[in-house]
């Protein structure tokens, strides 16, 4: 018998293997008994039949529980109406360890119920499904940029100051002094571009926002890439070259966890560069249009961009807002020094930003100006004028934030199942 990872079944029709995992269900009808066992790598169907197996195998069954785990041994067959299209008939049953009783149940559960047993409800098909996209995703995002050159620097998790504004710093002690948990990677990108040209960071990013949404974690993994001498418009090429080969490596490599999870594909499918472009101007006339009531000056809410959104079939790019609603390192547009050279990609089907970008202001009396007129600490910036002081060069950069990529991808309602372990205003467990 050798030892395989369920998804590898289908391939071994009619060898004699074991199966290492958890009992998730099971059911007998009289002399036959079925056992559903899953490994992480898929779910198959055990077939006991009383008659063809040892009386002590037949016994031992009766110990099994749910999320039992279990070392079961047999023969693979096909079998059309299983989701895999094999089956096991069982000749040998391992008990490892039987469950006490599972508190998931098959029933329907309330989502803080399934929230304080987060450890346990990501043993679910749904749950697991989704994790293996989030997988998937991750891969895509470091495939796409080591293969266009771009080179992993990653940033520091603990910081001196703020890059996204300071309202939403999370402060920790440091020693004798104070930090900052990270908001962006992005000033220390800057840094290294100077150094390696095209760049990229991956990692956790904290924001303390009192924000109650279905798109806001305090703890969220963002993927921040910025080039020297990269502008406004091909900032915006990259990321939506990203963003179509990301949705169709998921479409190729995970169709049956987007199965699972009955994410409609069409849409999927029609996600391919070019994406529209429209400036804050336009999107506010079309906002206007829909019963919006924002004014000029305003940042576009989560709702604006739920209405907006569902215009287009493609992610759309809503480019040049105000000055004053974005963050102070974004450079002036030439053409219009109102506005700034930023662009927000707005994800389809209601779900809303997904990235935030801009070209960087790379001179340095403007961007002295505006850290003071943001009264943010100069000395804490000194180095980053240094980017400036030391061979400015034209840059600009982009962050994709995972969890509402993989919230969009797979079609959830919440970003709370997009990330093993959630953190929320209100959750810090388990
Ligand atoms: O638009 P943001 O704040 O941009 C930056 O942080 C820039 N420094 C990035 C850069 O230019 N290097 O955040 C970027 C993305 C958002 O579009 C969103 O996808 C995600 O990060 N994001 C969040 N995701 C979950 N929960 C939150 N609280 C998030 N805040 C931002
Ligand atoms: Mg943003």
């Amino acid at each position: 018998m050798t030892d395989i990872y369920i998804k590898d079944a289908p391939k071994k029709v009619g060898e004699e293997v074991k199966i290492r995992g958890w009992a998730y269900n099971f059911r007998s009808s009289g002399s036959i008994y079925f056992l559903q066992v899953r490994d992480g790598s898929g779910r198959i169907q055990g077939i006991i039949s009383k008659k063809d197996v040892a009386p002590e195998l037949w016994e031992n069954l009766s110990h099994i529980t749910m999320e039992t785990s279990v070392v079961v041994g047999g023969k693979l067959r096909v079998e059309k109406r299983a989701p895999s299209g094999v089956e096991l008939d069982v000749t040998s049953l391992e008990i490892v360890a039987v469950a006490a009783e599972y508190p998931i149940a098959k029933k329907e559960h309330g989502t803080d119920f399934l929230m304080d047993n987060r450890h346990l409800w990501i043993r679910s098909s749904r749950q697991e499904a989704i994790l293996r996209v989030r997988n998937e995703i991750e891969k895509a995002w470091r495939d796409f940029f080591y293969d266009r050159g771009f080179i992993l620097t990653d940033s520091p998790v603990f910081t001196p100051s703020a890059c996204e504004g300071t309202t939403d710093l999370f402060e920790v002690k440091y020693f004798d002094d104070v930090a900052y948990l990270t908001q962006s990677g992005q000033l220390y990108l800057e840094a290294t571009a100077a150094a390696l040209g095209r760049v990229y960071c991956f990692g956790p990013t904290f924001r303390s926002e009192k924000s109650k949404t279905r798109r806001h974690l305090t703890e969220f993994w963002m993927l921040e890439a910025e080039g020297a001498f990269v502008e406004f418009e091909e900032n915006l090429k990259i990321q939506e070259d990203l963003v179509e080969f990301t949705v169709h490596r998921v479409l190729e490599r995970r169709a049956d966890d987007l199965k699972i999870l009955e994410r409609n594909l069409e849409p999927l499918q029609k996600i391919l560069a070019p994406f529209p472009r429209l400036t804050y101007d336009e999107a506010l006339a079309k906002l206007k249009e829909l019963g919006s009531d924002i004014k000029w000056g305003d940042d576009l809410g989560a709702d604006d961009e739920t209405i907006l959104t569902k215009q287009y079939e493609k992610p759309i790019f809503v480019t040049r807002y105000p000055v004053e609603v974005k963050a102070f390192y974004m450079k002036p547009d030439p053409q219009n020094p109102k506005v700034v050279l930023n662009a927000d990609l707005l994800a389809p089907e209601g779900y809303g930003e997904v990235i935030g970008g801009s070209q960087r202001i790379d001179d340095l009396n403007l961007l002295e100006a505006r850290i003071r007129e943001h009264s943010l600490p100069k000395e804490a910036f000194e180095w980053y004028l240094d980017i400036r002081r030391f061979g400015s060069f034209p840059h600009s950069g982009f962050g994709i934030g995972l969890e509402r990529t993989v919230a969009w991808i797979c079609g959830l309602e919440h970003v709370r199942e997009t990330i093993p372990f959630p953190r929320l205003l209100n959750r810090l467990k388990p």
